[in-house]
């Protein structure tokens, strides 16, 4: 029966070629090639990534370190979602100029809005450094060994890596450190913003849609890269020029259907692909819930103070978008890993593992990793529980403990040495002017009063009113004053009293025994990495993500998360109508959506209906940050913008499972409709190139000569 299961299963894996994985764009070759062109691709590996001529990795940038965004002009134009560039947006906006709310259209280059901070990286090239990284590397050595000679060999092939001027290199650990790659990269200072539609549409369902199809948010916003006169990077400057890419995406307004190829090139962040199944149990059972009551109460008191005041909400529109966002993916999680039964299935998955080993006479080699697991977690499961809940208050939900703890950090550098007085002095009034930029005392004594609790600590309202914290000015008078002075003021201050025990106790005993017990189970990771592919060879090992340039892919395809429940792939600006209520502050739809919506006045961006599809789904294996990512089609045109995935689907960081695991994208043609129709910046559509690759040649050819006259 378990062997008919298995075969079939396999059939079925066949069939579909749907496994998901994300993958080395410069190791495609071969399986990821043949793959790809089963389930409908057109392009070459090397079409893909090369290094001696352009490819579409040239056209996807690292979005500030933390989202993907692809160049779409040969201006520079750059591509990302609303929520991606969401900070910059919020910078630029004030009750005067609510970008947020009413969205931000530069109408020429003068008027675009430079970004303090804000980068884009680019990866030149990939090569495997494994052998160079490992050498020396042996069992007998301790963890601590290993590290610093992994450290110091791949600090000198960095050092030597040849690059030019403007580049930069980096290496990073691939298959639990059994892997090493080294990127050779090009980072771009110069990003302004360009547009961002309005929130009733770039965020169209905020909190209440958000992780969940069926969608209908235009989650898109656009930058431009500026360059040197001699096109490379450069820090602003006004005569920088728009940037010339190697290559750009041409943008196709076919658009897909279901079963139609998509490919996902972005910088996925973080997956534990290979956990134990014990550590999913951890994480779902214990440790997501206590993290997510802790944000929920936190949320409770932002959202209230949002809705009453504007200012507030402008304040607070990040912040909260961040501290929800992973809120509501951890519930979603939890759902999909109880519903998938991935705990149970990945327990028979360690049985094949374990008999593999009997039949392989790896035993005494590795037949201890699964038992040491389940003791290590059992260990560190309610000290990994007790240092990320302190994070959640004092790092993630209340700004006035943030202060403290970063206060207590300058006080420890300053007993360390009090030579470090002016370096710690600039540290913290950075830290307390960038908290102050959007600081509301009603609100954060709110968050306090709400969290507090669920970290098992008693709550003293008081300090509110006696610190000098809750204020710039005051909270800056603090840091006048010699060394001993400085001391002396935080530790007279309220809240830094209330707080310092605390934030001791982290430092001496939570934090410290949290490092003592991860560390053997990091080391047990690495050991079972490559346990597994000696194993069981022949499973499909894909890299977890870790914020490098990867390759996903799939098709276009709905699903069904439970019994008589079917999600079609597609959804309509019909949907987006069928969802307005008026002057809500998630569902609004602005009045000119709705004008050119009833006028249908869609322009070249409506399908073969005469309806704009607004999102879609696929069977890409995506995570957070491969937010703002191109899907590609067959042909290498962008069809769509990767932003999110489904609710149930959510678990694909520790379990991706075929059936339900989905990916959102924007259709594109809802971006042009937006950009040309809604916000009449038709400037930027002629920048683009748009392409028809499901006509066939000789009227495209045609089509394009007309444009051009
Ligand atoms: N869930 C998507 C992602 O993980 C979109 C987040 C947008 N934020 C929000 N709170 N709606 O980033
Ligand atoms: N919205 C996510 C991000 O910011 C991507 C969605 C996901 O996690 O799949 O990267």
């Amino acid at each position: 029966m378990r062997l008919l299961k298995i075969l079939f299963l396999f059939v079925v894996f066949q069939a579909s070629a749907q496994q998901g994985g994300m993958w080395i764009p410069s190791l495609l070759e071969g399986m990821n090639e043949d793959e790809m062109q089963n389930l409908g691709s057109k392009l070459t590996a090397q079409d893909i990534y090369d290094v001696n001529n352009s490819s579409l990795k040239d056209a996807i940038g690292h979005f500030n370190g933390g989202c993907t965004s692809e160049v779409i002009s040969d201006q520079g134009l750059v591509l990302t979602n609303h929520h991606c560039g969401y900070g910059q947006i919020q910078s630029h906006s004030s009750l005067e100029n609510d970008y947020l709310k009413d969205g931000f259209w530069a109408m020429n280059l003068e008027e675009e809005l430079p970004n303090n901070g804000l980068f884009i990286e680019f990866i030149v090239s990939i090569h495997d450094v494994s052998e160079v990284v490992l050498k020396g590397i042996t069992d007998t050595m301790t963890e601590t060994e290993k590290q610093s000679l992994i450290s110091k060999n791949s600090n000198a092939a960095m050092k030597t890596w040849p690059r030019e001027s403007w580049q930069d290199v980096k290496t990073k650990a691939f298959y639990e450190g059994n892997q090493y790659f080294l990127f050779v990269t090009e980072r771009f200072d110069d990003i302004r913003l360009v547009g961002a539609p309005p929130s009733s549409i770039g965020k169209f369902g905020s909190d209440t849609d958000n992780w969940v199809f069926p969608r209908h948010t235009g989650d898109f916003s656009l930058f431009r890269i500026y360059a040197d006169a001699n096109n490379r990077p450069a820090k602003y400057s006004k005569d920088n020029k728009p940037y010339k890419p190697k290559h750009f995406l041409p943008i196709s307004l076919d658009g897909v259907e279901e079963g139609d190829f998509t490919m996902v090139f972005g910088f996925p962040g973080t997956t534990s692909e290979y956990l134990p199944a014990v550590a999913i149990e951890h994480i779902t059972k214990d440790y997501n819930p206590t993290n997510i009551a802790i944000r929920e109460a936190a949320l409770k008191v932002i959202d209230q103070k949002m809705k009453e005041s504007d200012a507030v909400r402008i304040k607070y529109a990040s912040k909260q978008a961040r501290i929800a966002n992973a809120w509501k993916k951890w519930i979603g999680e939890n759902l999909g890993i109880k519903r998938s039964n991935a705990v149970e299935k990945r327990r028979e998955f360690e049985a094949t593992f374990t008999k593999a080993l009997k039949e392989k006479g790896l035993e005494d080699k590795y037949g201890n990793i699964l038992p040491e697991f389940d003791k290590l977690y059992k260990d560190f499961a309610p000290i990994n529980i007790k240092r990320r809940n302190f994070i959640e208050v004092f790092l993630v939900t209340n700004e006035l403990m943030q202060m403290t703890f970063r206060a207590y950090q300058v006080e420890q550098a300053l007993i360390a040495n009090p030579e470090n007085l002016e370096r710690g002095k600039t540290v913290l009034t950075g830290q307390l002017e960038s908290i102050h930029k959007n600081y509301d005392v009603n609100l954060d004594k709110g968050v306090y009063q709400n969290v507090m609790p669920l970290y098992g600590k008693s709550v003293d309202a008081s300090i509110y009113d006696k610190t000098a914290f809750t204020n710039l000015e005051s909270a800056l008078q603090l840091l006048e004053g010699d060394t001993e002075t400085v001391i002396k003021n935080l530790n007279n201050d309220a809240a830094y009293a209330y707080a310092k025990p605390i934030i001791e106790e982290f430092f001496n005993t939570i934090d410290a025994e949290y490092q003592q017990k991860n560390a053997p189970i990091t080391a047990l990771q690495t050991q079972y990495m490559t346990a597994l592919m000696e194993a069981l060879p022949n499973e499909r090992y894909f890299p977890d993500a870790n914020s490098t340039l990867r390759v996903t892919y799939g098709q276009v395809r709905g699903y069904s998360p439970r019994d008589a429940v079917y999600y079609n792939p597609v959804s309509y600006l019909d949907g987006v109508i069928e969802k307005y209520i008026p002057d809500d502050y998630e569902f609004d739809v602005p009045q000119k959506l709705i004008e050119l919506y009833e006028a249908k006045d869609y322009g070249q961006y409506a399908d073969s209906n005469g309806k704009v599809p607004v999102c879609f789904l696929g069977t890409n294996h995506t995570t957070g940050g491969n937010s703002g990512s191109p899907a590609i089609d067959a042909h290498g045109n962008l069809v769509g913008l990767n932003f999110d995935r489904v609710w149930e689907g959510t678990m694909s960081d520790m379990n991706y499972d075929p059936e339900i695991c989905r990916n959102i994208m924007v259709d594109l043609r809802y971006v042009l409709f937006i950009v040309d129709k809604y916000a009449g910046a038709k400037h930027l559509i002629d920048e683009m190139k748009l392409v028809h690759p499901k006509t066939d040649n000789s009227k495209k050819k045609k089509k394009r000569k007309k444009k051009k006259k």
